[in-house]
């Protein structure tokens, strides 16, 4: 039986047009559902717009367009970033789509059938750009402690989600799986608001109708998280239970971020509980990114915009950049000084430079044509060892989705190559024809241990990775076997490669 992955972003709003910080979680996203591709699994890469709410029907009416209109106007646009950014989603869903409004209508009449949706009245403090009520304690000056906008008192009719019923069963589970809720700090943020209480959720509201209708009483929308949420298993045909539900379901991992994690970790778990249906395996909440220091807004117009950096860049360096300059979980800062330096440093210098020595001197010494190694010596063994050490290495730094750690284990036996060269000295061999079999035993593993970093890479920067393979003369599909030394066939042939990445002159320079 294959083994399957399934795995998520967040659905974006389509309130607002993509930026980096939507480009990130998506990247993140993508590098995990490759490399687990690589390492054999069937994997199940989800991504979609979340189009319903008060806060899309605001933005429709402000652009003078039909909620409808902007959305299929801006879905548009994280598509067609997306492909430029290579991501390798295998389905996209919209909120707007039958598929998912009828799993949505499902899931509601089934927990309302259950008794853990009630009818109720609702009084509090609401926050309209984060759709949230707040009780008055929370609020902080009166303003919403999430986003410091001014709140409202609103009252009216609400259904209500029973989440207090939960309370102990989701405690229970928090505690009985360590890994549930990651990184482990924000694992205990969660589990301090829990052992807080759970109030019951409102879960429709009567202020506006660009949603989904509570089935059997239209005067009510579904509240917009619990319609959002739900994409999760109504991409997989929820309220079908077989197909890709069946194989899929329960998640390994949803990717998002951290402002978004009480309604990933609390909320979702619950209703799917309700539900009587399995809960994820893992929710993960990356850190935000701020801009040259600060916080990205559209009032600073800081917001960083990817298609940009992209045309500027090139995609495999901004993919590079976002996940090798901050470690996955923790916030970090963009600045166009950071992504030139790695440019220059890491992929022109360390990647590139190592590619363009070795393919240049297999060229000059052996007509490029990569001959069977001969006896080897320690420093040979070392190097190889090392590379062998950073397949396991990165293994399970992807497991803890780790990214920049896999990064970093991979350019240390990039340097370790530069360094081996350095230390072989293959033009003073070349010099000497009795030391012909030794100059093909270090062209061997030089080259040898390239291809097992361009396999590896080619989750992170699948453009490179198939340019550096196809110049080393590898061919077919990047797998959990080429992984193995000793992969490299004597008698292939290598091309001398064009440089990989031009160094980027610094702005101002
Ligand atoms: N529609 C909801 C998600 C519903 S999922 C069932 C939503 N959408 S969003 O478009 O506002 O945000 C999507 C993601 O972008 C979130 O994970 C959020 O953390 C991420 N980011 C938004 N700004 C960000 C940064 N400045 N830095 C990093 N990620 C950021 O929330």
């Amino acid at each position: 039986m294959s083994r399957t992955y399934y795995l998520t972003t967040p659905i974006y709003y389509v309130n607002d047009v993509p930026h980096i910080g939507h480009a990130y979680t998506t990247l993140a996203a993508d590098v995990l559902a490759r490399y687990k591709r690589l390492k054999g699994f069937e994997v199940f890469f989800l991504t979609g717009t979340d189009e319903h709410g008060q806060k899309v029907e605001k933005a429709a009416n402000a652009a003078g367009e039909t909620p409808l209109e902007l959305a299929d106007r801006v879905v548009k646009r994280f598509q067609a970033l997306w492909e430029k950014l290579d991501i390798s989603y295998m389905d996209f869903i919209r909120t707007t789509q039958e598929r998912h409004k009828k799993g949505v209508a499902h899931l509601f009449t089934k927990v309302l059938e259950k008794g853990d949706i009630y009818l109720g009245e609702y009084e509090d403090w609401y926050c309209t750009p984060c759709e949230t009520f707040w009780t008055e304690t929370q609020l902080i000056d009166f303003k919403c402690p999430d986003c410091n906008r001014p709140t409202e008192k609103l009252k009216e009719e609400s259904y209500f989600f029973r989440m207090s019923k939960y309370q102990a069963a989701l405690l229970a589970h928090i505690e009985a799986h360590p890994d549930f809720i990651q990184p482990k700090s924000k694992r205990n943020e969660i589990l301090s608001f829990v052992k807080e209480g759970l109030r019951d959720l409102s879960v429709s509201r009567t202020s506006f109708r660009w949603g989904i209708p509570v089935p059997g009483d239209d005067r009510h929308i579904i509240y917009v998280w619990f319609d959002a949420l739900t994409n999760y298993i109504t991409a997989l045909g929820y309220p079908d239970e077989g197909g890709d539900f069946g194989k899929f379901w329960p998640v390994d991992v949803h990717l998002i971020g951290k402002d978004i994690l009480r309604f990933h970790s609390v909320y979702w778990p619950t209703f799917l509980m309700a539900a009587g249906l399995p809960l994820p395996k893992k929710v993960f909440a990356h850190g935000w990114w701020t801009v040259e220091g600060q916080k990205m807004s559209k009032s600073l117009q800081n917001v960083v915009e990817p298609n940009m950096l992209i045309d500027k860049y090139g995609v495999d360096a901004v993919r590079y950049f976002l996940l090798r300059e901050v470690p996955f979980g923790l916030d970090g800062d963009f600045s166009h000084a950071a992504l030139v330096h790695r440019i220059n440093s890491d992929l022109a210098n360390d990647l590139g430079n190592l590619l363009n020595r070795s393919t240049a001197m297999i060229n000059k010494y052996f007509e490029g044509l990569v001959q069977e190694p001969g006896e080897t010596t320690e420093i040979d063994r070392a190097y190889r060892a090392r590379t062998e050490e950073m397949v396991r290495q990165v293994d399970a730094h992807m497991d803890e989705l780790a990214f920049s750690k896999a990064l970093q284990a991979i350019w240390e036996v990039v340097s370790a190559g530069n360094k081996y060269i350095d230390e072989t000295a293959p033009w003073a061999l070349a010099k000497d024809s009795a030391q012909k079999t030794r100059l093909a035993t270090v062209m061997y593993h030089m080259l040898e241990s390239q291809r097992i970093v361009y396999l590896l890479l080619s989750s992170f920067m699948p453009k490179t990775a198939a340019k550096g393979l196809s110049y080393l003369g590898f061919e077919g599909i990047p797998s959990e076997e080429g992984l193995a030394w000793g992969g490299l066939q004597a008698g292939t042939r290598v091309m001398k490669a064009e440089p990989l990445f031009p160094r980027v002159e610094a702005e101002g320079e």
